[in-house]
């Protein structure tokens, strides 16, 4: 390697701990786990890490809806996310929450730091309080008609119907999302950060080189309208950190949400030995340090931390790497399409792998969306992949390993095209660095096109029924061989599983970058086994319906959807008119059948009579009831709900159920009563 290792410290936001990964949130973690693969690769020193984001309202709600504390909801979520990322092979070298002891001490020393230089300010606001549930209500837990347009139901801060933005208080009979009261207005102490202290350091680091063009735009816009101050502050009840100095006031999730990197760093550093904390975020440290997030958050990342962490006496970033959402098919990713894509969902059909080539066959250094076309995915993934790299060594293995034990010759044979595939890697990796992904990937492939065409021209399979040749045969497949490793080698970033398979068939240690240009030569390689198996369209087909059926059984099994940032306009605790409810036609029904259903894992199909008419409904509740614990019983169900197909069959009303979830899911039986409490969907 020419350039001098680097220590570099990398981040990708931190997912809210009340819902699941999707794969909207794995654009992220894939382009910054491919940067830090490459960095590791080219021999650097490059540190992941990455934390839940277990603070804030919506978590705090989420556990009362569930019947359980916020610790139990964040660590069973924090179980769930990991197992996602380990299986998307993204590859933290720690993994932490936002709730630990690390994070508030940090919290509180960069909170105090900036209070003692006079950077945090105290000011009354006047607040919306819903009186029921004897809470202050985040902007998006109020609703109501819309003042400009009319539009009923619409929430806290902007119309979905005519794009109006306004305060919540301009908003015409508002009620409280969660209670339904009308809210009142009440006055509170809160503390703000005093963001315009900072606008010179602002407005020099954001020319400084650190930002996207496009974003560094985005700023001066905000300059223009003048650097507000930041409330930090929330009243409790609230999920979090007590403020250290005030008592019943806790900081704002978002304050302590990037302070997560650090504490995930730090609590790395207490268990790894020689790595100094200090020497990563001191002030003239010559470490790099870089933070990918998405486009929605930039606000958060180039104005508040940069600042913060200043005002705190820490060092800022290198840069913040910002990218663009992903559609499905060229539209917001939908539910009722199943192209919500859970990560879990996702896995249980197809291979990680795929969907990171994918990606990075799409993903350029730009702020732009990307979308996931599922026809070209399927074609790219079968050409690219299994069509093109993975066949080259196919092609050649064969060979090695029955006529000649698998050795590989001890020339190379073709030393120009080696050489061409080993001189493309300086600007493979100038793609890589510059988190181009999708010129490496057009680089990569277009060796891979020659890789095929030299096996096509010198036709192995012709020259192996040739007398006297087997020099040849040997020499021309272990020139397959060679090629095949520098491509894997290439993309090892971006398929560090098929890579892995790969370098134990070729019997070789991990692919570093610099060991590239040297061919293998007089080698013994293992066994082919095919690396890769094409994507079939019915799976995928199978990943759509079943992203239908995790919502109906998601729907069954909970009170309310996860809010993420990806679910922000779903509300929790939506209201309905009494008229909406009177719709609703609820009988008492009686279970004559329950049965499995082949291929589903959360539904059961049950016959219901209804005092002589019977109904097919397929219900969320295997993770609950056997069928045999159901024939014969009584339960609620909506009759009047018009009829749904499904990919099971037409589901014709919904039995109401209520609980947490999993083994605790009540069916409501007038025989014996649900819970007192419990709430009913
Ligand atoms: O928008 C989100 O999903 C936040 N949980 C991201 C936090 S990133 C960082 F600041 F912690
Ligand atoms: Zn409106």
């Amino acid at each position: 390697m020419n350039n001098k290792p680097r220590k570099i410290l990398v981040t990708s936001a931190l997912p809210y701990a009340n819902g699941p990964i999707h794969i909207g949130h794995l654009v992220e973690y894939i382009q910054t786990d491919i940067w830090v693969r490459f960095q590791k690769m080219r021999g650097h020193q490059c540190i992941y890490v990455c934390a839940d984001d277990a603070h804030g309202t919506p978590i705090m709600l989420r556990a009362r809806q569930e019947g359980i504390e916020p610790e139990q909801l964040i660590a069973r979520v924090a179980k769930e996310h990991r197992a996602d990322f380990a299986a998307f092979q993204v590859g933290f070298d720690n993994y932490h929450s936002t709730h630990s002891a690390e994070n508030q001490w940090f919290s509180n020393t960069i909170y105090e730091r900036n209070r003692d230089a006079g950077h945090i300010a105290k000011r009354t606001i006047t607040q919306a309080y819903d009186p029921v549930e004897q809470m202050f209500l985040p902007d998006r837990f109020i609703k109501g008609t819309c003042p400009k347009c009319g539009a009923e139901d619409q929430y806290g801060d902007n119309c979905e119907v005519c794009g109006a933005s306004y305060s919540p208080a301009e908003l015409k009979n508002p009620v409280s999302a969660i209670s339904g009261a009308t809210p009142e207005q009440r006055e509170s102490d809160h503390y703000f950060f005093k963001l315009a202290d900072f606008e010179n350091l602002l407005r020099t680091w954001t020319r400084g080189g650190h930002l996207q063009a496009e974003v560094a735009n985005k700023l001066d816009e905000w300059f223009e309208t003048g650097l507000q101050e930041w409330d930090i502050s929330r009243d409790a009840p609230y999920f979090g950190f007590e403020i250290p100095d005030h008592p019943g006031k806790y900081f704002y999730v978002w304050l302590d949400a990037p302070i997560g990197y650090m504490a995930s760093f730090k609590h790395l550093c207490d268990n790894t030995e020689g790595l100094e904390f200090d020497h990563f975020w001191a002030p003239d440290s010559d470490t790099e340090l870089y933070h990918f997030i998405g486009k929605d958050i930039i606000y958060f990342h180039t104005l508040f931390w940069p600042a913060m962490l200043h005002g705190a006496g820490y060092r800022t970033p290198n840069a913040i790497f910002t990218h663009g959402f992903l559609t499905v098919d060229g539209a917001k990713m939908s539910k009722s399409r199943g192209t919500f894509i859970k990560a879990r969902t996702y896995l249980d059909h197809l291979n990680p792998e795929y969907l990171r080539y994918y990606f990075a066959a799409k993903l350029g250094s730009g702020v732009d969306d990307i979308d996931l076309n599922l026809e070209d995915f399927t074609q790219r993934v079968n050409s690219d992949l299994v069509g093109k790299v993975v066949n080259i060594a196919s092609r050649c293995a064969g060979f090695i390993s029955k006529r000649f034990e698998g050795k590989l010759s001890e020339a190379i044979l073709e030393q120009a095209l080696f050489d061409d595939f080993a001189k493309a890697g300086e600007k493979i990796a100038d793609h890589y660095e510059k988190r181009e992904f999708s010129r490496a990937v057009r680089e990569i492939m277009a060796l891979a096109d020659r890789a095929n065409q030299y096996i096509d021209e010198m036709k192995p399979w012709v020259v192996a029924k040739q007398a006297g040749e087997e020099q040849t045969l040997q020499a021309i497949c272990s020139m397959g061989i060679n090629l095949f490793r520098v491509l894997i080698g290439y993309l090892r970033p971006i398929l560090p599983a098929t890579a892995d398979a790969a370098e134990k068939f070729l019997q070789i240690t991990p692919l570093t970058w610099d060991v590239l240009a040297t061919p293998l030569k007089g080698h013994t390689i293992g066994k082919f086994k095919p690396l890769m198996t094409r994507v079939e369209p019915k799976q995928i087909e199978s990943m759509l319906e079943h992203s239908k059926e995790d919502l109906t059984a998601q729907s069954a099994a909970e009170t309310k959807p996860a809010t993420d940032s990806a679910l922000a306009k779903e509300p929790i605790g939506e209201t309905i008119q009494f008229d909406d409810f009177a719709k609703l036609d609820l009988r008492i029904a009686r279970i004559v059948k329950a049965e499995h259903v082949d291929g589903a894992d959360k539904l059961l199909q049950l016959t219901l009579d209804l005092d002589g008419e019977t109904r097919n409904v397929f219900a969320g509740i295997k993770s609950a009831y056997a069928p045999e614990d159901l024939q014969g019983k009584l339960t609620v169900m909506v009759a009047n709900l018009a009829p749904r197909k499904m990919r099971f069959g037409v589901s014709e009303g919904m039995v109401l159920a209520a609980g947490p979830g999993g083994k605790d899911l009540f069916i409501l039986n007038p025989d014996q009563g649900a819970q007192p409490g419990m709430r009913v969907k």
